[in-house]
Order: structure tokens, then C-alpha cells, then sequence
């Protein structure tokens, strides 16, 4: 009997990429609604101007910096003093002298902040409810007992897993670095390889290993998917570039429709698709002679991309694709975390010293 696969099981890379279409991969936690004040034409340009004046008065009086990733809403990325992927994010939180770190994002970036900030710093998360569907797939458990049967084994974790998980693992990568640390690890480590837990970022990896002339059969993958990029299918990107043949498509690698789509368009025409994280997007946008891009990711990246490459043409490859997790951060929960100080996000001090180690890796290797 064959067996039924799980969200967070372990398997070889060829039996994983395998069981894509039969595994549920589906969001393993509880969906929040997505606030109406998460789009900017429900909120009066006086209500945003006070929050604005609000957030940057406090801002000078608790010494706090505002993080914004680049899928927030447009005015928290207006009012933050830096706006990034979760690479760039993680790079700008270890380094600042603020007291108070508000970091608009999803809980687990929260948590780097934590585990890497100085003692004297607070970090603060606007909304608790900011989870991520692809980093509750992954399991500890399941990489403790993967561990054991293999003790020469490498674990290296996406960066959407919770400090648990990071604690397990040897490396950490965002899909900035992803490339880069795969690399790395492949050609400093003989021994298995585990890869999670976003399945399709792991099939990334192994076309990625296999133009580098190596074998698959040292990497292991992790069955996890986020809920939002997993959605983007194939017939969506298919549907807009039949609308518009002159357009470019730039996806993030953890976007299902990489599976079917990933190895034809690459192969049959040159540089007309490429996987990349939400900054490399951004900088895509900016560079590519293209005037028309179909954006394969969360829609609030397009805000930033347009605003990186103004006059060009964005087309969400779906317009459904909206992390409700990231759409928490409101303009008023930014206000509310910097005026209350809430909430803050501390780390069990044993994890976090684990934990670090992968971190402080993720932001060497890039
Ligand atoms: P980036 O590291 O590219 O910002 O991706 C994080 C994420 O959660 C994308 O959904
Ligand atoms: Fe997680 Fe997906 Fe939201 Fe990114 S878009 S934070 S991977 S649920």
C-alpha cells in the first residue's frame, strides 16, 4: 500500500517533487480576515495623516525604527524607515542603535529580530495574528527524528519557519540567499541534505542543483507550501501571456505555478520568467527593458515595484493572491505597537542561542 503523504513529512527530492499534486498542502492554521484599513481606499487621507504624524512623533520618542516588508500596505511602507524582503529586513534589524524594533511583517521575521536583537532592544510586532501558512507546515519533531536517521545529515531551513525549527538547523536562507547557501552547503557538506519546508522552493533547488552537473539524490525536501503563492497555477500565467505577449514574468520561487511553468518558458524564451524574492523583483522591475510585467506573488509587491520602476506596466498574475497574515499590519496597528509598546516578541534564551547560529549564516553566505 502506498502511503499517504503529509504536510511536514520528509522525503527524498524526486518522491516529494513527485507528490506535489497529491498532497495536501493547504494552510495548516486558521486564515484571518483581511482588515478593511489594509487598502488604501478605506481610510480618509486625514485619518492616514494623523497615524503618519503620530508614528513618526513617536518614532523620535521611543527611538524606535519601523521595518515594513514589501507586502505591506502602501502607507506602512510609506512611514517605515526601511522596506525590504525578509533578507534585507533581518540585515537592517541586526544592525540599528534604536531602543524599539516595530517590525510590520509576519512573526516569524519578528522572531530573527528577537533572537539577534541587543539586550537593551525591544522587539515589537503590530499584530499577533501576522502568522504564515508555509512556516506552520514545518515540523521540529519530524527534523529531530530526520536527524537521528541521518547523523551525517545538513538541515537548512527557509527562513519562513519559527525559531524551533531554525534550532534544528544548521543553515538558514531567505530566497534572496537561497541560491547562494544551497550552493554552499551542496559544496561543503558530503552528507544528505534536508531542505524545507517549502516543496516548491525545494523543487527550485533541484534544477538548480542539477544545471550545476549534481545529483538530486543527496537532497531531501520538506512537504510544506504557502498557501498564497501555492494558488498561482500554471493557466494563470498562461491566461495573462496570451493578453499580452510583450510582457516579462517575475515570480517569487515559492509560487506553485514554477512546476509546470518553470523549465518551458525558461528554456523557450531567454529571460522571459524568472524566480526571484520579493526585493529581487523590485530590482527586476528596475532593470528589465520590459514595459509590461506579470507579477507572480502577493499583490502589495507591486507597490514597491512600481514605485522602483515608475511608467511601467504591473499585471498580478492573480489577483486573489493576498497573504492575509502580512495584510494584519495596518497603518493604526503600526500606530497602536509604537504608542503601547505591544506587542513584544521574546525568545526562550536557549532557543534562541540555537537558533542564531543558522541566522548568522543566512546573513553571512550571500
Ligand atoms: P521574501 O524573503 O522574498 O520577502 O519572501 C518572504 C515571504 O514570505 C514571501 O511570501
Ligand atoms: Fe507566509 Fe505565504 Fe504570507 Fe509569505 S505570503 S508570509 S509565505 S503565508
Amino acid at each position: 500500500m502506498v502511503r499517504e503523504v503529509l504536510s511536514g513529512d520528509i522525503l527524498p527530492a524526486r518522491e516529494a517533487i513527485a507528490a506535489i499534486d497529491t498532497t495536501d498542502l493547504g494552510p495548516p492554521n486558521e486564515i484571518p480576515e483581511v482588515p478593511a484599513d489594509a487598502f488604501p481606499e478605506n481610510i480618509s487621507s486625514e485619518e492616514r495623516q494623523w497615524f503618519c504624524e503620530e508614528i513618526v512623533r513617536l518614532k523620535r520618542e521611543r527611538n524606535a525604527l519601523v521595518l515594513a516588508h514589501n507586502y505591506m500596505p502602501p502607507d506602512v511602507q510609506d512611514v517605515a524607515d526601511a522596506v525590504g524582503d525578509s533578507l534585507f529586513l533581518a540585515q537592517k534589524g541586526v544592525a540599528p542603535d534604536a531602543d524599539v524594533l516595530v517590525e510590520a511583517a509576519v512573526l516569524f521575521m519578528n522572531q530573527i529580530l528577537a533572537v539577534m536583537k541587543k539586550p537593551h532592544q525591544k522587539v515589537l510586532a503590530p499584530d499577533l495574528r501576522a502568522l504564515c501558512s508555509l512556516a506552520s507546515h514545518a515540523d521540529a519533531g519530524k527534523i529531530r527524528a530526520w536527524k537521528k536517521e541521518h547523523p551525517d545529515g545538513v538541515v537548512v531551513s527557509y527562513v519562513n519557519t519559527y525559531v524551533d525549527v531554525k534550532a534544528e538547523s544548521d543553515y538558514c536562507c531567505a530566497s534572496a540567499n537561497s541560491p547562494q547557501v544551497i550552493k554552499y552547503v551542496f559544496e561543503n557538506h558530503d552528507g544528505p541534505v534536508l531542505f524545507g519546508p517549502d516543496v516548491f522552493l525545494g523543487l527550485y533547488a533541484a534544477k538548480m542543483l542539477l544545471g550545476m552537473g549534481q545529483s538530486v539524490d543527496r537532497l531531501w525536501l520538506m512537504m510544506g507550501a504557502c498557501h498564497v503563492h501555492e494558488r498561482i497555477r500554471p493557466q494563470h500565467l498562461q491566461e495573462e501571456l496570451a493578453k499580452h505577449p510583450d510582457a516579462v514574468v517575475a515570480g517569487h520561487m515559492e509560487c506553485g505555478c514554477q512546476s509546470a511553468c518553470l523549465v518551458p518558458l525558461m528554456n523557450s524564451s531567454e529571460g522571459r520568467m524568472r524566480f526571484l524574492s520579493t526585493q529581487g523583483m523590485i530590482k527586476f522591475a528596475r532593470e528589465t527593458d520590459a514595459e509590461k510585467i506579470i507579477v507572480a506573488t502577493e499583490v502589495g509587491n507591486i507597490y514597491p515595484m512600481s514605485k522602483a520602476a515608475p511608467g511601467k506596466t504591473f499585471i498580478p498574475a492573480s489577483r486573489e493572491a493576498i497573504c492575509p497574515f502580512m495584510k494584519q499590519n495596518t497603518l493604526r496597528k503600526v500606530y497602536e505597537s509604537l504608542r503601547d509598546l505591544k506587542h513584544e516578541i521574546t525568545v526562550d534564551v536557549e532557543l534562541a542561542k540555537r537558533a542564531r547560529v543558522p541566522i548568522e549564516r543566512m546573513l553571512r553566505i550571500v
